[in-house]
């Protein structure tokens, strides 16, 4: 029996992390730690939370003698860190929950795991510590780090402690590098489910900017085969990106999200860019593709089409995980724009 820890997993993607693996690796066992803050929710488990095969924790991966005490209690194979603050318009006006959870967090995580003789520690990045592309060219994992928002900052200041592990102390580390994802239980304060929720309450679609920004999107369940595929065949100290290539301006986004719903163009109001708006994202994924054989399976179009599907049979789990806070978050957020 492999026993796997898996932070944030009460997350959008630690949730479908979790989902995958007890769907598919008969031999793991799931310790899911979670703190669950506005975007992690129980909810987000359904169907799985009482799995024999998996065990959930509520706390804070930044908690030592927590986390000390989790990690000695088994043998574990691995930590797959996905416990982060994840919104980067949050983080514009709140960093610090930003550092702590995901700079000082992680480096609680990883001297824990030094400690008690953890096998692997995948560390759960993304392609925003590369910083901003013009329209040419991808990300590759030798592109220099320049995070330019607090929680690319926060990120990459992650990425830097894993890489400080790894060298110093020899622990076995692996980090991914990831696109944007989509699909179910994503927490509607993200592009494609605020687009899809307000598109069919007939509300407005606030676009930032020009809404030219272009994303690379990612089922999420493409993600999740990613991060196991390098967790197991992945080589020490070694980092890997993960992509769709399914590059996207955010307003193409919106227009294929209202057609699929049969809204009216009318609804797509462009508000005040956020400010340091990266421009452009886009992975080369050929390290994955030619060293691990692995590809992203979901066509865009198709998979957003299934993921509007889902929004529209999972109304309960929305209005479950949609506080009164978020709906004030939501409020402040654009009646400023
Ligand atoms: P999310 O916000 O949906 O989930 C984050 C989870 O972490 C939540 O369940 C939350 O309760 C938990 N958490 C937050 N602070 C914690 C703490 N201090 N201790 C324990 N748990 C804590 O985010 P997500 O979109 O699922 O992202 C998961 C990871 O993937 C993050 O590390 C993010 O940086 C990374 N990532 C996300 C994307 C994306 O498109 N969403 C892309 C690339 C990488
Ligand atoms: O690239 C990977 C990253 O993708 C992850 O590391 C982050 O955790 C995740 O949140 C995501 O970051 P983005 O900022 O790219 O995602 P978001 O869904 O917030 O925005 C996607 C694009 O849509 C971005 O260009 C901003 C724009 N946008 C977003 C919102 C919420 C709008 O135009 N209107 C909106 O209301």
């Amino acid at each position: 029996m492999k026993n796997i820890l898996v932070t944030g997993g009460a997350g959008f993607i630690g949730g479908n992390l979790v989902r995958f693996l007890l769907a598919t690796e008969p031999e793991v066992t799931v310790v899911n730690l979670d703190k669950l803050t506005y975007s992690g929710n129980l909810a987000n488990l359904e169907g799985v939370l009482d799995h024999p095969r998996h065990f959930f924790v509520r706390g804070d991966i930044g908690d030592r003698d927590l986390v000390r005490r989790l990690l000695r209690e088994r043998k574990f194979e691995g930590v797959l860190n996905l416990a982060a603050e994840s919104h980067v318009d949050r983080s514009i006006s709140n960093a610090e929950v930003f550092v702590r959870t995901n700079v000082l967090g992680t480096q609680v995580l990883l001297a824990a795991a030094l400690e008690a003789g953890v096998g692997r520690f995948l560390q759960v990045s993304t392609d925003e510590v590369y910083g901003s592309l013009g329209p040419e060219g991808r990300f590759r994992e030798d592109t220099p780090l320049h995070p330019n928002s607090p929680y690319s900052a926060s990120k990459a200041g992650a990425d830097h402690l894993v890489q400080a592990w790894h060298h110093t102390y020899g622990l076995d580390t692996v980090i991914t590098r990831c696109s944007n994802n989509y699909g179910p239980w994503q927490f509607p304060e993200k592009m494609i489910p605020l687009m899809i929720n307000n598109a069919r309450r007939d509300q407005p679609l606030p676009v930032y900017g020009d809404g030219l920004n272009v994303r690379d999107w990612i089922h999420v369940l493409d993600h999740c085969r990613g991060l196991w595929t390098v967790f197991c065949e992945g080589g020490a100290g070694e980092v890997y990106n993960i992509g769709g290539h399914s590059e996207r301006t955010n307003l193409e986004v919106v227009r294929v999200i209202l057609k699929i719903l049969g809204k009216p163009e009318s609804l797509i109001t462009m508000v005040r860019d956020r400010p340091g708006h990266d421009r452009r994202y886009a992975i080369d994924t050929g390290k994955i593709e030619r060293e691990l054989g692995w590809r992203p399976r979901y066509d865009f179009e198709k998979g957003l089409v299934d993921t509007v599907d889902w929004y529209r049979e999972h109304q309960d789990w929305l209005d479950q995980v949609v506080s009164g806070d978020y709906r004030r978050y939501y409020q402040e957020m654009y009646e400023n724009r």
